[in-house]
């Protein structure tokens, strides 16, 4: 049981360098996290690259709930509730494929991509033009495309998706700007992983600076990469607060110290030549050699899109101790070199016999578990809180492991939470 009572106001729970450990247990706050932030807020949801042709469709999900990211004949993209407006069945359950319709097994209701329904057997007590217009699949009431990453909010109002990502944007920015073609495609399918941990447990880890020399020590050695050197106790990288919950391990200081471009796993230039001269001739040999010294970004837009560099990650609750993350690896369109090696490496570090992913989910389980003491009941954050500074662009910035990220996080879901009671 809390010795803190979740009702007497979220500053009793969340305070600037400590939060307490029933966040991560109660199931009465995990039910106000999926109206106040799941069901509010702009949450990623899939890649226009997903549905490429018209009639294309890919089954995903906001939190909980399920949703159909379908593109109608027209070419225009729509986020369906995956739910029948009869007796609630779910009307698709194929992961992807190309219909102008579902049809709902249970009783036979029929609905267009775009969500109006077409038609039901035996209709008696259905009938009528108004029952067929109330009775169309339910919508996510916004949907917002940046760089075709496509976002839903179940908000009629509240902030744009360009305001919500805010100075984040210049992360999917910098993602694209990789592709010669200008494009991604991240069609290549999504491994899942279920961990029995409460959902920020995830978010707080995907910039956490701290724990990769610890965490990761074993693969950073097979690699030999010089990648756990990152986040030794000496490296220039930075943690950074980039507002609105969104965060960043930013390691461009460390590959511009070192000049060493393509700072990741097995993708170094001289592996992968072809895509380095598609990338100078779209983009001329200095601009080339600057994007592949900064690299891919390392950033985490609350509350579900992780870009960690050459994968995506996407976090997605399912009960108070229940989250998947969604892998796919980064592909860009027309660049085959490139992608073979990011693929493998996707595969090799967070697929069924990767040691990455797997890694951090040991972790995941093993906080969950800790987590239900209440002696101690608190989970301290405060490394690094004497050295926070602003950086030029006015955005909170700390060492390489201090725990900037998981500080702003909180501050943020504070405000959430609180502006949802
Ligand atoms: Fe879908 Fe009855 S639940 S047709
Ligand atoms: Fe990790």
């Amino acid at each position: 049981m809390s010795t803190v009572d979740a009702t007497a106001g979220w500053d009793r729970l969340i305070e600037h360098d400590r939060v307490h450990g029933s966040l991560y247990t109660d199931p009465a706050i995990y039910e106000a996290e999926l109206e106040r932030i799941w069901y509010r807020t702009w949450v990623f949801v899939g890649h226009v690259s997903e549905v490429p042709e018209p009639n294309d469709y890919v089954v995903k999900s906001i939190g909980p709930q399920p949703v159909i990211m379908t593109r109608d004949k027209q070419g225009e993209i729509h986020l369906l509730l995956n739910r029948c407006t009869h007796r609630a069945n779910l009307v698709c359950d194929a992961p992807r494929g190309n219909s102008s319709a579902f049809r709902c097994p249970y009783h036979g209701w029929t609905f267009s991509n775009t969500g109006r329904l077409l038609g039901y057997p035996f209709n008696s007590g259905y009938d009528g033009r108004e029952a067929k217009r109330e009775l169309g699949l339910g919508r996510v009431a916004r949907i917002g495309i940046y760089e075709g990453f496509v976002f839903g909010s179940f908000a009629e109002e509240g902030p744009t998706l360009l305001e919500h990502l805010g100075a984040a944007r210049e992360a999917l920015d910098r993602l694209v700007a990789l592709s010669p073609s200008g494009e991604l495609d991240l069609s290549a399918g999504w491994l899942q992983h279920k961990v029995k941990a409460n959902w920020k447990m995830l978010v707080e880890n995907e910039t956490d600076g701290y724990h990769p020399q610890f965490v990761h020590s074993s693969i950073f050695s097979v690699a030999q990469s010089g990648i756990g050197e990152l986040y030794g106790e000496e490296s220039t990288a930075l943690s950074r607060d980039l507002g609105n919950g969104h965060t960043e391990n930013d390691l461009r200081p460390e590959f511009r110290r070192i000049g060493q471009p393509l700072g990741w796993f097995g993708t170094t230039p001289d592996r992968v030549p072809d895509y380095v001269a598609q990338l100078e001739a779209a983009k001329g040999v200095e601009q080339a050699r600057e994007l592949l010294i900064d690299g891919s970004p390392h950033v985490m837009l609350f509350p579900n899109l992780f870009i960690a560099e050459i994968q995506l990650f996407v976090i997605q609750p399912l009960a108070v101790d229940e989250t998947v993350q969604h892998v796919t690896a980064v592909q860009y369109k027309g660049a085959p070199d490139m992608n073979r090696r990011m693929l493998q490496q996707t595969i090799g570090s967070v697929g069924p016999a990767g040691f990455l992913l797997a890694d951090d989910s040991e972790m995941y389980e093993r906080n969950q578990r800790g987590v239900h003491a209440r002696s101690p009941e608190w989970v301290v954050l405060k490394r690094g809180t004497h050295r926070e500074r602003l950086d030029e662009d006015g955005h909170l910035v700390g060492d390489a492991t201090d725990e900037v990220p998981q500080r702003a996080i909180w501050r943020h879901y504070r405000r959430l939470m609180e502006a949802g009671a």
